[in-house]
């Protein structure tokens, strides 16, 4: 995914990098704008009576939406199309790409407002937004099978084997790539559901084991995909690539269906991913990461330790009954995404924007400890506030001034969050193309 050339010799692939950094940020930071609207509803009711009818909740999906398929997603678009437009130089229709991407989101969110929610947590889009966003799903698509077009015609299929083995690799993604338009839309149809855990409410062992396992094989291919210099060796990544591999048939083989956490199969499935914890960190101690990068990589380190064993501990009978309706679970969501998958975006746009003015936006300590220091508190002051709940659990329905003054926490910690991110952006959008280089 050559780089440092890409100035010189590839402007539109630069400012392609540029605008992915941009859009991601934009994103996270209407997403954060959007949490912290709703910190204020919650600490603030009465609010609410001044934005009616765009109530709490018409924003909740508005702010999960907007976070991952915003912020969490649009770093891993844009690392695919970099991945796939052609060396030379490309001819905007990255920019066509990330800009219907965003308008989908825009679209996507007015609808939700407007009252146009389908009510499934992460698949709320219903009638035109849902066209609208398996339209944006295919489009993108389309982008990236005419880049391997391109890059097969302009020297693949003349080129070396490395080169033609790489446009088979980037062909046989492209298949797999062509399921999501579908999947997502039976997935977000009213008639499909997940499977439940019938003690729960919640998802089962099965499926928390896969998409966990999805994100790890997320961490593993995104060095390569990057193009990352390998500095260990390539036996230890090829051990670990088998070694997902019997996971993922080893998570096959659990029961599916409705599963309940009291069945030890199911914990103990979910229990397996505390091994990829030495190992995740193992694979990406293989490659040469360019500077700025120790921070974002210490971040995933930590939220990811902090996350696994939170989560199989939270998993485990007479634990998940006694914290699943509380703020314990809003800590572990934000854990998760806010802690861990950020810490991986953040990583993910230093290196996308290494070589061009944009690499220095993720690369300043002061938004990046302004974001973890945020983060940490609005984690720990949620937990503390679901272990409240869970000992107490009347302080759901009376207002706990414990739980409040929490929220408060909450709140302040959403400030310290969404300022970073407005930083980020601001720093972002004051970038501007090749030329700046020379400044
Ligand atoms: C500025 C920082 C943020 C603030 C103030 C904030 C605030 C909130 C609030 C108030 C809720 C609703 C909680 C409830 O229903 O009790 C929420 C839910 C959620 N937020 Fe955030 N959030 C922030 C950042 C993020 C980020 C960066 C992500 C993801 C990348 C994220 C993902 C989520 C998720 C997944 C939920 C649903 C949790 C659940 O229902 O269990 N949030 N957030």
């Amino acid at each position: 995914m050559t780089s440092p050339s890409d100035l010189s010799l590839a402007p539109e692939r630069a400012l392609t990098r540029g605008r992915v950094v941009v859009h991601s940020l934009l994103w996270l930071t209407v997403g954060n704008t959007v949490g912290l609207l709703l910190a204020s509803l919650l600490l603030w009711p009465t609010l609410g009576q001044f934005l009616e009818p765009l109530s709490y909740g018409r924003w909740v999906p508005v702010h999960l939406d907007l976070q991952l398929y915003g912020w969490s997603a649009l770093p891993l678009v844009g690392l695919l199309l970099l991945w796939y437009l052609p060396l030379e130089d490309g001819d905007g229709s990255a920019k066509f790409a990330l800009e219907v991407w965003s308008g989908a989101l825009l679209f996507g969110a007015l609808s939700t407002l407007a009252g146009g929610s389908g009510g499934k947590l992460f698949l709320e889009w219903s009638g035109a937004a849902r066209w609208v966003f398996l339209g944006t799903l295919v489009v993108l698509w389309a982008v990236l099978a005419r880049c391997l077009y391109l890059r097969w015609s302009r020297g693949g299929k003349r080129g070396n084997a490395g080169l033609r083995g790489r446009v088979g690799i980037q062909a046989v993604t492209l298949l797999l790539l062509a399921l999501v338009p579908p999947v997502l839309w039976i997935a977000s149809g009213a008639a499909v559901y997940p499977p439940i855990n019938p003690d729960s409410g919640g998802a089962t062992g099965t499926s928390l084991l896969g998409s966990s396992l999805g994100i790890v094989s997320l961490f593993l291919a995104t060095p390569w995909i990057l193009g990352l210099e390998l500095r260990g060796s390539s036996r230890v990544q090829a051990v670990l690539a088998s070694l997902l591999g019997l996971h993922f048939l080893g998570f096959l083989l659990l029961p599916h269906g409705d599963q309940s956490h009291h069945e030890l199969l199911q914990t103990f499935g979910l229990a397996s991913l505390v091994l990829w914890l030495p190992l995740v960190a193992v694979a990406l101690r293989g490659f040469s990461w360019p500077t700025g990068a120790r921070r974002w990589l210490l971040g995933m380190g930590v939220w990811g330790g902090l996350l696994v064993t939170t989560a199989v501990t939270t998993f485990l009978p007479g634990f998940l009954e006694a914290f699943k309706f509380t703020d314990w679970l809003v800590a572990h969501a934000h854990l998760a995404m806010a802690g861990l998958v950020t810490s991986f975006n953040g990583l993910v746009l230093l290196v996308v924007a290494r070589g061009t003015p944009w690499s220095e936006v993720l690369a300043a300590p002061i938004p990046f400890w302004m974001w973890q220091g945020g983060c940490a508190l609005l984690v720990s002051s949620l937990a503390w506030a679901g272990f409240r709940e869970s000992s107490f659990p009347g302080g759901l329905a009376i207002v706990d001034i414990v739980v409040q003054r929490l929220y408060l926490a909450r709140w302040g910690a959403g400030l310290l969050m969404t300022l970073a991110s407005m930083i980020w952006l601001r720093d972002a959008l004051g970038r501007s193309g090749p030329e700046d280089s020379r400044r």
